[in-house]
């Protein structure tokens, strides 16, 4: 399917597009289905995607009783921890629209049996998307993913274990760059999403970035070329992160 770049003028930016993505794929999703399926990213970028949609410019626009929470990766600590991704999201989204917890699908990642914790997340989602784990990947209507300095996307890191998942949807995968386990969607159901936006800003990314996109595929060096989803997928990345790539005549 199509995939579409668009560079901005800086991260405000990114979060004004991204927010508007956000409010029509919601309101889109939730006429034709009833409801509208996210998962969100983690690191720090979104938080300014968050915080947006909770201002009255935004959060008019959804019908927030219809959407289900769920996250594209975990770090493995408790959910009141500093890094934890779905304690930014709550700080900076949930608690602010009022989220209920029945719709909020959070990574147990702070339980001991990580295996298990990954294993009835898969199960959390198949019961709400209504399939069985040896069907077709559950249909996100959204996926949102970030890409790190080093191209990795989720925690999808290069040279790591997860990249080469073909079956499960979340599992647990080891980073020995940080010496830890992280839980991560697998591509398989990344790519199974009807809408993917990656949200890429910063110098610091340009290289990778112009790997990623314009570079020989190398999955396991950059992992975020392994996005490839059955739906559309759009990048919105500001100047800054896009410096090096090459115009297309
Ligand atoms: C995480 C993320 C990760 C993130 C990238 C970019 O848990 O860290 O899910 O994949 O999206 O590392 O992070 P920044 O947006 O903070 O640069």
């Amino acid at each position: 399917m199509p995939s579409t770049i668009r560079i901005l003028a800086d991260k405000e930016a990114i979060f004004r597009a991204a927010a508007n993505e956000f409010t029509c794929l919601a309101e889109d999703a939730i006429e034709a289905r009833g409801k509208f399926s996210v998962a969100l990213s983690g690191g720090s970028t979104p938080r300014g995607l968050f915080e947006l949609l909770t201002t009255d410019a935004y959060k008019k626009q959804v019908d927030w009783t219809r959407v289900e929470f769920f996250w594209g990766d975990e770090r493995s600590v408790p959910p009141d921890d500093k890094d934890s991704n779905y304690g930014m999201a709550r700080e900076t989204l949930l608690a602010p629209l009022a989220i209920p917890d029945t719709q909020i699908h959070r990574i147990q990642a702070e339980r001991a049996d990580r295996e298990q914790a990954a294993k009835d997340y898969e199960a959390e989602i198949g019961k709400l998307f209504g399939v069985k784990q040896d069907g077709s990947a559950p249909a996100f209507d959204l996926i949102l993913l970030g890409m790190g300095p080093c191209g990795h996307t989720a925690s999808l890191f290069p040279h790591t274990t997860a990249l080469k998942e073909s079956r499960r949807w979340v599992v647990v995968n080891h980073v020995p760059k940080f010496d830890t386990d992280r839980f991560t969607f697998t591509p398989r159901l990344l790519n199974g999403a009807v809408n993917v936006l990656f949200l890429v800003s910063g110098a610091d990314k340009a290289d990778a970035l112009a790997a990623v996109l314009q570079g020989k595929p190398n999955p396991e060096e950059y992992p975020s070329q392994l996005i490839k989803p059955a739906g559309n997928l759009v990048w919105l990345i500001d100047k800054a992160a896009g410096a090096q790539l090459k115009k297309r005549t």
